[in-house]
């Protein structure tokens, strides 16, 4: 065990590294940031933050020699400099878990040899995508192996003059053709596990994106008791084949055939989970930094039903007038809860904070939660 005191490190330096740095020092840790451009929102409430290049050995083993464990907020470290830290000190998760979950073709390739339900794909390996889409039909999705979030590095394919813009687009590229997913709903679950092997299963989020960024996270999710069972069982089973020591955040397609397909893999805190702060017994921040110091895991039960909304630098603009959001609408709200990131400058797409609304009911938090959206 790591006792409270010691120093938790943490890769990267974004909202999910803030919201750990301060789980992390509720119970009593010091934490020290590693982001290549400073300063940054974790940075703003660690304990010491270092800038330098994720190639840098050097400052990562100096980084690493500070701290009692390292952990990750962002997939895209590379694999080989990180070699550096699990020698001097524990790396969780390990950093094969970063390895798989970073590039698509991967963990697609993990997901398949261990017969985990996932959306049919082939993989396009000289950015050649015409011989995976007749593999796979249309319509369809490229999407780039490495390097996408939020829906960059992907198009949708419905026809054949697609397939020929996309084939310009991506060659080149390392991708894969998935099939298109006729989802109800789309669902995550985050599961916390730890070196002992005990873990536990959020509760099930249903989420909603707009524009391929999340917008809305809503729980109890509003999906059969099976598929929300299935999707549990799912995601345990992943973090333990995985050997996953910390979060591992699993996103699915609850499909309109009542089966449950695994989507993506995101080894760390995760946007779907940002309702456990206000609405869950212990939040996923916490719950990470107990999983990786070894402490018990917490509770995951929901206090009550809750709505996380994104607010995304878009908020900030009426048309071309720049302003600031109107936080009095949250703020006056008993229910709700506000939290920002500390970003500097509001940009379209970009995650600038979110806000959380409970209510007796998911449909009354909802329909709060989307009223005060609009009123922003
Ligand atoms: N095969 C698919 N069928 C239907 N919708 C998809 C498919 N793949 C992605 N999407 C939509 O695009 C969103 C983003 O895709 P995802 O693979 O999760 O990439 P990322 O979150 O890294 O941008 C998904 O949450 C989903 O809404
Ligand atoms: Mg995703």
């Amino acid at each position: 065990m790591i006792p409270p005191g010691k120093t938790l490190g943490i890769l990267g330096g974004g909202q999910l590294g803030r919201m750990l740095a301060q789980a992390a020092q509720t119970l009593g840790y010091r934490v020290h940031v590693f982001e290549p451009a400073g300063p940054c929102p974790a940075g703003a409430v660690a304990n010491h933050e270092v800038n330098a290049n994720y190639e840098d050995t050097a400052a990562l083993t100096a980084f690493a020699r500070e701290c009692a464990v390292v952990t990750y907020e962002f997939e895209n470290i590379p694999s080989g400099p990180l070699a550096v830290v699990a020698p001097l000190v524990p790396l969780h998760p390990r950093a094969e878990v970063l390895h798989i979950t970073q590039n698509r073709q991967r963990e697609k390739a993990w997901l398949r040899a261990h017969g985990i339900p996932h959306a049919r794909y082939a993989e396009a390996l000289d950015g050649d995508i015409a011989p995976a889409v007749a593999e796979v039909g249309l319509p369809c999705v490229v999407k780039t192996a490495d390097f996408g979030y939020d829906g960059k590095g992907q198009m949708k394919l419905a026809d054949a003059a697609d397939v020929e813009r996309a084939a310009a687009i991506f060659r080149g590229r390392r991708c894969v053709v998935e099939s298109w997913v006729e989802f109800a709903c789309e669902v995550s679950v985050i599961v916390a596990r730890s070196a002992g092997g005990e873990a536990r299963a959020f509760p099930v989020a249903e989420n909603i994106h707009t524009h391929h960024i999340l917008d809305f996270s809503i729980v109890p999710a509003r999906v059969d008791a099976a598929v929300a069972r299935t999707a549990g069982q799912l995601a345990l089973a992943i973090a333990d084949q995985l050997g996953v020591v910390g979060l591992i955040a699993v996103e699915m397609f609850a499909t309109t055939a009542g089966e449950v397909l695994v989507n993506e893999l995101a080894p760390r805190p995760h946007n779907s989970g940002h309702w456990s702060i206000d609405g869950c017994e212990t939040s996923q921040f916490e719950q990470h930094v107990r999983a990786v110091c070894g402490l018990p895991l917490g509770g995951v039960a929901v206090r009550e039903p809750t709505v996380m909304v994104n607010i995304l630098g878009d908020a900030w603009f009426a048309g071309d007038v720049r302003r600031e959001p109107n936080w009095g609408v949250i703020l006056a709200e008993p229910r709700a809860r506000l939290h920002l990131y500390g970003k500097a400058e509001p940009r379209p797409g970009r995650k600038m904070g979110h806000f959380t609304v409970r209510a007796a009911t998911v449909e009354a938090a909802l329909a709060r939660a989307r009223e005060l959206k609009a009123k922003l």
